[in-house]
């Protein structure tokens, strides 16, 4: 396994790429795995970035607490069998004095749903920033990203076609312990008690999926959270594509939809998705 601190011919001769902040878990493992399964299939080496992206923390004090695990990272990069970890600089990603992110659009994903760009504003802007000039500097053939951060994968994917960039997005589905809880570098934020609180979250998800329409979904997933004293800053079912809110959540919805929840737990707050269909129509 080779370190870069700047892309090389062998990586930029097309890769499979995950772009990563560091600090990796279980959930990133997974995405390392489906990576490096696609990278033997189409005989090109697996890549994973490790960047603390500075756009796009709302707080200083964030950026400044991101967990620095290198050596860590390290070894599971190595564990998992992958051929180029790619550690820029501040200077490589975002040169001082060239233009490097005018071909990046930013999709109305980004800032419209009410989602994460509600609570977060700004912050799929930063994303947006640094997944283009990683996939500049990288010239990936496919890059995977996790399907737990759903706004964000949309807005990547929206970002690329909009670039009419090639390559593929694999989504990787969303790991989660044996309690439910879905794998997160914030978990290791929650004390025992808040761990146990927060199984309520995906327990919500799963109990929206018994009813017929997104109204009654969005209330059960509320009074599972409430019932758990746990007050959400949402908890919806919205189209999977667009995330823009359902007309009238009163009447069944026919498209793929996702039910998502973010809130705070213990201090820490957590996301969370999975996949909704109305009753009647599964
Ligand atoms: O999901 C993440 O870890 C980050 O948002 C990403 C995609 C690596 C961009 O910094």
């Amino acid at each position: 396994m080779r370190i870069l601190e700047t892309p090389d011919f062998e990586m930029t001769n097309n890769c499979v790429l995950v772009p990563t902040m560091g600090a990796l878990h279980g959930g990133h493992t997974s995405l390392i795995q489906a990576a490096v399964r696609r990278a033997r299939i189409e005989g090109v080496p697996s890549a994973v970035s490790i960047f603390v992206n500075p756009k796009q923390f709302n707080e200083q004090s964030d950026f400044d607490q991101y967990p620095d695990r290198m050596n860590d990272d390290i070894a599971i990069c190595k564990e998992q069998g992958v051929d180029i970890v790619f550690n820029p600089s501040v200077d490589v990603v975002y040169p001082q004095h060239q233009d490097v992110l005018s071909n990046v659009i930013i999709p109305e994903i980004a800032s419209k749903p009410g989602l994460e760009d509600l609570y977060r504003p700004g912050h799929f802007e930063g994303v947006c920033k640094v997944v283009s000039r990683l996939f500049d500097l990288c010239n990936p053939s496919a890059a995977v990203f996790g399907e737990k951060d759903w706004q964000q994968l949309q807005c990547i994917r929206t970002m690329s076609k909009l670039q009419n960039r090639s390559l593929e997005m694999i989504p990787a589905q969303t790991v989660r312990e044996d309690s439910g809880l879905a794998m997160s570098s914030r978990n290791l934020n929650l004390s025992d008690e808040a761990r146990i609180q927060a199984v309520a979250l995906s327990q919500a998800l799963f109990s929206s999926s018994h009813v017929n329409t997104p109204e009654l979904a969005q209330s059960l997933m509320r009074e599972m959270l409430e019932n758990n004293g746990i007050i959400p800053e949402y908890a919806v079912i919205r189209p999977s594509a667009t995330l823009m809110p359902i007309p009238d959540p009163a009447v069944p919805f026919h498209k793929p939809c996702r039910a998502l929840i973010a809130a705070m737990v213990g201090g820490v707050r957590l996301i969370d998705n999975a996949p909704w269909t109305p009753v009647a129509y599964a």
